[in-house]
């Protein structure tokens, strides 16, 4: 009988808790994995003739490219597959690959990045190919860098990461973590293109440069401190920091009357903190929350608020 392979590729959404935009120009931010949040995908050699790359939404079993309706699979993820052959000297083999990705697009939660890592290390799997983490870092940066111009890297780190991370200009640390609280996170449910928010904020850059200085610096001192409380446990504290970066990035037009209305529901049920996370426009924000007794109240006020979607993330599940 002969077998098969199949090689197989995991990897999950992220959520910025500090940092964000910032990060960009050279600044530290810092992310929290959703771990439950993931794309899974599956690789086969095809065997077909032409060294043909199929790309399949595992669960509606459209092909990537073959439709005109926002799509959750990204034609340029064929470029990706592309590379890694190129990149390992695989030649040109057939592949199909079907990609199972429960990460909303466009909601600031790392789909692309996570997708094009999933891809990766299922071709890596399929192929008997060590996916050290420079490989996969260099590949997905530069899918990354197709579909959002210019990428800090913070996600492709992210949607791979098992803890929270602080990140800068390509270097990666984990985070301890001190606090013993919830984050939710909630959906806008309004898509947003992360290449749109930075290319907005960098124009604004070009004519505001003091402007720039300023964000960059409450951003760092911000993202700094939170790191400390953080670490050493300091739940209140950490949660006006997120509200404080919140008001930064509101003050650069990021925020939404979508983002406000969620930012203010889990405010008024009692979080300890709340902030829009990733690129803005829309998309997601995300709450602390410092008793898991309140989480249903800060979770039904964000729906209640108009969230399409919540998730939470326990950090009990990076201590120890
Ligand atoms: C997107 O998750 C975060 C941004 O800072 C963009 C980036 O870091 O590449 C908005």
């Amino acid at each position: 009988m002969s077998t098969h392979k199949v090689g197989v590729g995991r990897a999950h959404a992220k959520t910025i808790l500090f940092g964000e935009h910032a990060v960009v120009y050279g600044a530290p931010a810092v992310a929290l994995p959703l771990l439950d949040l993931a794309v899974t995908v599956r690789a086969n050699a095809s065997g077909a003739p032409d060294g043909r790359v199929a790309l399949t939404d595992a669960v509606t079993g459209e092909q990537a490219g073959s439709t005109d309706r926002p799509q959750q699979l990204d034609p340029r993820l064929h470029e990706l597959v592309r590379s890694f052959l190129r990149t390992t000297d695989l030649g040109s083999p057939a592949v199909d690959l079907g990609v199972d990705c429960a990460i909303p697009l466009g909601r600031g939660l790392g789909s692309s990045a996570a997708c094009a890592r999933a891809v990766v290390l299922a071709l890596a799997d399929l192929f008997d190919r060590a996916a050290d983490a420079e490989l996969v870092f260099d590949l997905v940066q530069a899918a990354e860098r197709v579909a959002h111009g210019s990428p800090s890297g913070v996600d492709t780190v992210a949607t791979g990461s098992p803890g929270p991370i602080w990140f800068q200009s390509g270097a990666t640390k984990e985070l301890a973590i001190g606090i013993d609280a919830v984050f939710v996170v909630a959906d806008s449910g309004v898509s947003s293109a992360t290449k749109t928010a930075v290319d907005q904020l960098r124009r604004r850059f070009e004519v505001e440069p003091a402007a720039k200085v300023r964000f960059l610096q409450e951003s760092s001192r911000i993202t700094a401190a939170a790191v400390e409380d953080l670490t050493r446990g300091r739940v209140a504290d950490l949660g006006r920091r997120l509200t404080d970066n919140h008001e930064v990035l509101r003050g650069l037009e990021l925020s939404t009357v979508e983002t406000e209305r969620l930012v203010t529901a889990a405010l008024a049920a009692g979080c300890a903190g709340a902030k829009l996370s990733g690129g803005g426009l829309g998309g997601c924000v995300v709450a602390l929350v410092e008793q898991p007794a309140d989480v249903a109240t800060v979770t039904a006020a964000l729906r209640e608020a108009g969230a399409t979607a919540t998730w939470t993330v326990a950090t009990e599940r990076f201590s120890g």
